[in-house]
Parts: C-alpha cells; sequence; structure tokens
C-alpha cells in the first residue's frame, strides 16, 4: 500500500493535471436519447461545457466515448501513463461489468464514477453499480453537472498533491 501511494504522488509530480472523461455506451446519442432522462444537449455540447469549466482551472481535459468494454478497459489502462485522474460514466456496463470495475481496481489514479440521471431513483437493476466501489466516489442525477462537480472535486484534490 505504502509502495501504491508513493508511485500515485510521484506521478502527480511529473504529470501534468491532466482529466481524462470517459463515456460509455450509448453516451454518444446524447441529446436524441430519452431527452426526458439525459436532456437535449449533446455529447459535444457535454464536453464544450466541462472544456470552459477547466479553462478557469491549471487542468488539461481528454475525451474518450467507447460502446464497446474493450475499449474502454484498454482507455483506462493508457490513462494510468497519460492521465492524473480518470471521470467516468461507464452507461450501463456500470451496472454489471465486473471487467471495467477490475480495470479500474488495477490502475493507480483515481477514478470518479459519475451519471447524468440519477440512477437510484429509476429501475432497481440501476441502482446496483459494480464499478463504484472501486472508484473515489459516485455522483449521481445532477444531470451534466454531475461531471462538472466531478471536476471541481479533482481541481482541489490533485491541487492538494
Ligand atoms: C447513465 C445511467 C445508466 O443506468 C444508463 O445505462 C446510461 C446512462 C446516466 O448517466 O444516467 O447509459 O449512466
Amino acid at each position: 500500500m505504502r509502495g501504491r501511494e508513493f508511485n500515485s504522488e510521484l506521478r502527480c509530480l511529473f504529470l501534468s493535471k491532466k482529466i481524462l472523461i470517459i463515456n460509455g455506451p450509448n453516451l454518444n446519442r446524447l441529446g436524441k436519447r430519452e431527452p426526458d432522462l439525459y436532456g437535449s444537449s449533446s455529447l459535444n455540447d457535454l464536453e464544450e461545457m466541462l472544456r470552459n469549466e477547466a479553462s478557469g482551472f491549471d487542468m488539461e481535459l481528454d475525451f474518450f466515448q467507447a460502446n464497446v468494454e474493450g475499449a474502454i478497459i484498454d482507455r483506462l489502462h493508457q490513462a494510468e501513463s497519460d492521465a492524473a485522474a480518470v471521470i467516468i460514466n461507464p452507461g450501463a456496463f456500470t451496472h454489471y461489468s465486473y471487467a471495467i470495475r477490475d480495470a479500474i481496481a488495477s490502475i493507480h489514479i483515481p477514478v470518479l464514477e459519475v451519471h447524468i440521471s440519477n440512477v437510484h431513483a429509476r429501475e432497481e437493476f440501476r441502482s446496483t453499480s459494480v464499478t463504484a466501489p472501486v472508484c473515489a466516489g459516485q455522483i449521481s442525477g445532477l444531470g451534466f453537472e454531475s461531471y462538472t462537480a466531478g471536476l471541481y472535486y479533482f481541481a482541489r484534490r490533485l491541487t492538494n498533491e
């Protein structure tokens, strides 16, 4: 554990404060997909909004979206060498992907889980997250502001590290 902490501190010293934002399956359809639940703004709108927010901090953002589980796993592995932290919306993988959970657990940078809708106020299967227990936390139900809240969290956390 001590070695893990030491490695993560070293990494933070030498890496820029780049935050990787990963969006999982069907989130490329934001704006078209169930707008009553997810709003009428697109994934591009979300990314632009986050870029604007991040410009106020000393943080660089990188965006990744995939509908395929393996692609998300590969990007998480890569994040260890090119990001200081990850904000992930795993979409429906949240509820059953042990492979994504293990990928998150395998990397030594903090990962925060976010959801646009309140997963605890919908169908019962959505209130289970197999990924949240290996994340720093979960923010759910604030619309696109779930991501913004995550950015603020990392802006403060990485500044203090
Ligand atoms: C979601 C919630 C998931 O249950 C769902 O499968 C999604 C989106 C959200 O952001 O609210 O695809 O992750």
